[in-house]
C-alpha cells in the first residue's frame, strides 16, 4: 500500500491523528520532525536557534526524500513540508497526501501558548500564526490529494474519515 501523507499546519493534529490511523491500520508510524531530531540529537527548537530556518529545511528535505521511498507508513509531516513542490513531488510518488484542514481560530487556541515551535517564537503568537496561515493555506490545497476537516472532531473520527477517503485512490492502484 502507498503511504498515507498527513498535512498541515502546525496544530492540525497530525501526530495524534496520524499515530490513530497507524494503530488502526497496523502500519507503522513516521513522524518527519522526529527523524530529524533522532539525526542531529537535537530538538528542532536548537536546529533553529543554532544552525537556522534554512538548514532545518535542507535537512527536511533529505528527510522527506527518504520517507518517500517508503511504502505501507503512515507519515505526518512538519507544518512546512509541503509548501516545497519538490518535497510534494517526492511524497507522491509512493503516497496518498491529506491536508488537515481546520479553521484558523481553533489552530490559533491550540498554538497560542506552545514553546516549542520556533516560528512561533514572537511577542504576538496569535497574529503570526494568523498571518502565516493566510499565507499557506491556497499551497496545502494545492499540494493535497485528499482535504479531510480535522477541526473539533474526536482523532478517531478523524481518522475514519481519512480511510473512508482514502480507500477509494488506494484501491485505483
Ligand atoms: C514548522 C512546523 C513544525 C516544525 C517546524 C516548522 C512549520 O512542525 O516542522 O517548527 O514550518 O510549520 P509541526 O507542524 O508538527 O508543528
Amino acid at each position: 500500500m502507498r503511504n498515507i501523507v498527513l498535512i498541515g499546519f502546525m496544530g492540525s493534529g497530525k501526530s495524534s491523528i496520524g499515530r490513530s490511523l497507524a494503530k488502526k491500520l497496523g502500519l507503522e508510524y513516521i513522524d518527519t520532525d522526529t527523524m530529524i531530531e533522532k539525526k542531529k540529537g537535537k530538538s528542532i527548537s536548537e536546529i533553529f536557534r543554532v544552525e537556522g530556518e534554512e538548514y532545518f529545511r535542507k535537512l527536511e528535505k533529505e528527510i522527506v526524500e527518504k520517507v518517500s521511498e517508503y511504502n505501507n507508513k503512515i507519515i505526518a509531516c512538519g507544518g512546512g513540508v509541503a509548501l516545497d513542490d519538490l518535497n510534494v513531488l517526492n511524497l507522491k510518488k509512493n503516497g496518498v497526501l491529506v491536508y488537515l484542514s481546520v479553521d484558523p481560530s481553533i489552530i490559533i487556541e491550540r498554538v497560542k501558548n506552545s514553546t516549542d515551535r520556533p516560528l512561533l517564537e514572537v511577542e504576538d503568537k496569535e497574529k503570526e500564526a494568523k498571518r502565516l496561515f493566510e499565507q499557506r493555506e491556497k499551497k496545502y490545497i494545492n499540494a493535497t490529494d485528499v482535504i479531510v476537516d480535522a477541526g473539533n472532531t474526536p482523532i478517531n473520527k478523524i481518522a475514519e474519515q481519512i480511510l473512508q477517503s482514502v480507500k477509494g485512490i488506494l484501491n485505483d492502484d
